[in-house]
Parts: structure tokens; C-alpha cells; sequence
């Protein structure tokens, strides 16, 4: 007798049951085997490999210089982690704004060469067709509208997006057309929590929110942020979980102390 239980994966059906009935998804980012394990026994719904990783992992300014290569990388480590959550990854810069065939290629090389459970990319109307043409081939794809990084340097900023009636505008009708091309779930970055919840009542995808308010049907955080690892980077929509940087701090402050003291390792210690 199998005695261990069955772990039901987390998949775009389960995500829509939970919008159906109200229950908010949770969603956090991983670029690493280790914190995808925790994450996933926490019981996250989705794991999100970022491409915030060229920020939080690589140092980087912006997320344009990571790679396909980098994203396939990272995805391997993280997915060893997991036996629940869905595994999305992000379709880095220039993977997929040349041409429709060239997204559907990537897309498909994530699938191929990675666990991934869907991929996820930026923009609204002018990626319409790709994530149509990635859908149709059987691979889930979310959307991702409002601050989008990637953007940068057309924004020229991270400042909230959909505060004038035009972006608003903008916005809701990049929703409904995400929905329509077969997007199964769209994340709302940075947008006023008011266009956030219109949004969320308009489309029948589960929007997930990252600075977006509460009334998505979902939140997403990048893990390093809200471990409280990235302290150089405090935006008010990021809260705190917990103090790791200070954690990490005293206890390698410690570890050098006792190696300089002679008092690591100690007998039991050693062999
Ligand atoms: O790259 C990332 O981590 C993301 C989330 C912030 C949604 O896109």
C-alpha cells in the first residue's frame, strides 16, 4: 500500500477552480533548487522563475541581459524543488519581441528542455498574436501587463502605470485581448488598485498582482525582497517578511569571530 500521499500539481485548471471560487493564488519567484523546495513545501501555488533574476541574482540594473541559455539554467535547478507548485518561467528580453515564430521557438525550447508548466511574457496587444500562437501548440502562457521591465527604457521609468484614463484604457483592453488570444492567467504590475480589481472583473483568467492592490485574485512577490534579503530595494508594495539580510549578517559576523577565537570547529566537531 502506497502510504505516502498523493500531491496534486498545481495546474491552469486549478487555478482558474480558485478564481471561480474565490480563493486567492499565491505566487512567490525562485531562482535556485534550495528555496524552491521551501517554497513549495509552504504550499505556494506558483513558482515563478523571474527575470527578475538578472536584478536579485546577476546584480544587473535591468532584467534585459539575461538569456535564454540563463533562463533554461535556472529553471532546471528550480524545478528539482518542486512536486506541487506551477512551475512558470519568463520568456527573457528579445526571446520573443523579433517575431511570432521566434517567441513560439523559445517558448517551445522552455518546454522541451525544462519541467517549466508555461512560460510568461510582457505586453499586451503588440505580443497578442505570439502568445496565440503559443497557446494553440498546447503551452499555457500568462501575460503580463502594466510595469513591465522589460520596457524600461521605453518607460524611461518603474513609475505605477494606468493613472490616466488613456493607460487605464490601455490596460483593460490589453486584458481582454491577452484572455482572447488564450493567456491563462494574466500578472498586473504596479497599477492603481482600483484598475486592478476592474481588470480582475472583467476577464475570466485569474489576474495576479504585484503592486496592484488586494483585489486581484492573487499576489506575486520576488522572494528576495520579501525575505527582507534585498535591502537596498524597498518599494511601498513589497512587505517585509522577515529580516534575512540582518540574520545572514550576524550569523557569518559570528562564524568569523569563533574561526578567529579558535572556537569552530570544537572537538565534537572534528575528526
Ligand atoms: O521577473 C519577475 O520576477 C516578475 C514578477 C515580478 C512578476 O515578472
Amino acid at each position: 500500500m502506497n502510504t505516502e500521499k498523493e500531491i496534486k500539481r498545481v495546474t491552469t485548471k486549478t487555478l482558474s477552480l480558485l478564481k471561480k471560487n474565490n480563493i486567492k493564488i499565491t505566487s512567490l519567484t525562485a531562482y535556485d533548487f534550495i528555496t524552491a523546495k521551501l517554497l513549495d513545501e509552504a504550499g505556494i501555488d506558483i513558482i515563478l522563475v523571474g527575470d527578475s533574476l538578472g536584478n536579485v541574482f546577476q546584480g544587473n540594473e535591468t532584467t534585459l541581459p539575461v538569456t535564454m541559455d540563463e533562463m533554461i539554467y535556472h529553471t532546471k535547478a528550480v524545478s528539482k524543488g518542486i512536486n506541487r507548485a506551477m512551475l512558470i518561467v519568463d520568456m527573457p528580453f528579445m526571446s520573443y519581441q523579433l517575431s511570432v515564430d521566434e517567441g513560439f521557438r523559445n517558448a517551445g525550447r522552455i518546454m522541451k528542455e525544462t519541467p517549466a508548466g508555461g512560460v510568461k511574457l510582457e505586453g499586451g496587444k503588440r505580443v497578442a498574436n505570439t502568445i496565440r500562437q503559443i497557446t494553440q501548440a498546447g503551452i499555457p502562457v500568462m501575460g503580463h501587463i502594466g510595469l513591465t521591465p522589460q520596457s524600461i527604457y521605453q518607460f524611461g521609468s518603474y513609475r505605477e502605470r494606468g493613472k490616466n484614463k488613456q493607460e487605464a484604457d490601455e490596460i483593460l483592453e490589453d486584458a481582454r485581448i491577452i484572455e482572447e488570444a488564450g493567456a491563462f492567467g494574466i500578472v498586473l504590475e504596479k497599477i492603481p488598485s482600483e484598475l486592478a480589481k476592474k481588470v480582475t472583473e472583467s476577464v475570466k483568467i485569474p489576474t495576479i498582482g504585484i503592486g496592484a492592490g488586494v483585489h486581484c485574485d492573487g499576489q506575486i512577490l520576488v522572494t528576495p525582497d520579501m525575505l527582507g534579503l534585498n535591502i537596498d530595494f524597498h518599494p511601498r508594495f513589497v512587505r517585509h517578511y522577515s529580516s534575512l539580510a540582518e540574520e545572514i549578517l550576524k550569523a557569518v559576523l559570528n562564524y568569523i569571530e569563533d574561526v578567529k577565537q579558535n572556537n569552530f570547529p570544537s572537538k565534537e566537531e572534528s575528526y
